[in-house]
């Protein structure tokens, strides 16, 4: 094992933090706050921001959307560029916080900004970012990825930059009040994946690794198992910091990681719009049938250690308690269930992963067009 690790994200975790972000943005930088389609206006983030806020010079641009666009973000570079702003404030989930590390890294760019998701561009500076979370998944708020979609071509690729990763990050549960059922399951299922892709590859003793991501594990499936309970203060806050954990760069140090269910599920929600949580619901149990040979051990060590199992067959075991879990919570594992035609959805799912190089995913680049097809068959 060997890895260098930081995470330099300030998290300002608790009720009523919003108003850390008075001291967290410096009082002299001139500020675009960054939201999506409104939500914050009607639940009274919006309000909090704007008093915390109220010593800073600032303007806002809002209408990103899920899965955030580089046609709208581009507009908010113009913005950006013209204004001469030095800060910014990403209000939302996951889609505002990529979208927003999208336009701080295109803002510091002469050229197309789309540039930045095909590596032309090597992001090394950015401006400087803070985060106030409303919907806890995707981790995006204190790490350095970003996921953004070029509408004209449905292309959905991710990239990473040291330069966007936030200098802060606000989470405060009572966000979460607002939030409809749907976003609360895709935040469970969406973390629950996010930590199954830097643990569930081959066997590497790495004990703090394999023991915090098991207590993840262990967290989300009491939330998911009390989710009629789930309209309380400890509810909330034990699922905003464990999805936050989940995805900090923590239990994937230093261990081989995989993310073939990401980026086969970013093709699913670009040609079909499915909800990001969703498509991993889709791909991910084929996915680790499929690569059994490299996976068993620590599908098996999962299966003892998070849902308690024993005897014959505990990987395969692994994947059906998986199923049920997402089924529990109404998250369907079939694209059939989202209303598409077989036979094109894969051609199509097929040719996009090609087209983005996608043709040797995971910890062993073993997943080759070929096995892609062969999960989509499973999983369609
Ligand atoms: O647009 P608004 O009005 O904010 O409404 C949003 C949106 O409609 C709503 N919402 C958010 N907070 C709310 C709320 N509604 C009521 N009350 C609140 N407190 O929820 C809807 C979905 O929001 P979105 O940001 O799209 O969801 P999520 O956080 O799941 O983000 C998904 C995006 O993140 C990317 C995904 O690919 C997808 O584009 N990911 C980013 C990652 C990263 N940067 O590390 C990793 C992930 O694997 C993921 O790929
Ligand atoms: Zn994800």
């Amino acid at each position: 094992m060997k890895f260098s690790y930081v995470n330099h994200t300030q998290i300002h975790f608790g009720q009523g933090q919003i108003q850390a972000i008075a001291q967290a943005i410096p009082a002299d930088s001139k500020v675009l706050v960054i939201y999506g389609g409104g939500s914050i206006k009607r639940n009274g983030v919006y309000d909090q921001v704007a008093e915390a806020l109220k010593e800073h010079q600032w303007t806002e641009f809002s209408g990103v959307e899920p899965n955030p666009t580089k046609e709208t973000m581009d507009k908010a570079v113009a913005l950006i560029k013209e204004q001469d702003l030095d800060f910014i404030l990403a209000v939302g989930g996951g889609s505002v916080i990529d979208g927003s590390k999208f336009a701080a890294a295109a803002a510091k760019y002469e050229g197309d900004s789309w540039d930045i998701m095909t590596g032309v561009h090597q992001v090394a500076e950015a401006v400087p970012l803070g985060v106030v979370l409303t919907l806890p998944a995707t981790g995006s708020e204190s790490n350095p990825a970003a996921v953004v979609t070029k509408a004209a071509t449905h292309d959905k690729l991710p990239f990473f930059a040291d330069a966007v990763q936030p200098k802060f990050a606000v989470l405060d549960p009572d966000v979460m009040k607002t939030l409809p059922e749907r976003q609360l399951v895709n935040g469970i299922v969406d973390a629950w994946v996010h930590i199954c892709e830097q643990y569930l590859t081959s066997p590497a003793g790495a004990m703090v690794q394999d023991g915090y991501a098991e207590a993840l594990l262990k967290n989300l499936r009491v939330l998911g198992g009390k989710f009629d309970q789930r309209d309380n203060d400890e509810w909330r806050a034990n699922l905003m910091w464990t999805a936050n954990q989940a995805l900090n760069g923590l239990i994937g140090a230093g261990v081989s990681q995989d993310w073939a269910t990401h980026m086969i599920g970013h093709e699913l929600t670009a040609l079909y719009g499915v909800d990001h949580a969703r498509s991993l619901a889709i791909v991910q149990p084929s996915l680790l049938r499929n690569q059994m040979n490299f996976k068993q051990a620590k599908l098996e060590q999962l299966g003892r250690n998070v849902f308690g199992l024993s005897g014959d067959d505990v990987a395969e075991q692994t994947i059906v308690e998986m199923e049920l879990f997402y089924h529990s919570l109404q998250v369907a594992t079939q694209l059939t269930e989202h209303q598409t035609d077989k036979a094109s959805a894969i051609d199509a799912i097929i040719d996009q992963l090609e087209s983005h190089g996608m043709v040797e995913l995971g910890e062993n680049q073993a997943i080759t067009l070929k096995e892609s097809r062969e999960i989509l068959e499973m999983a369609v």
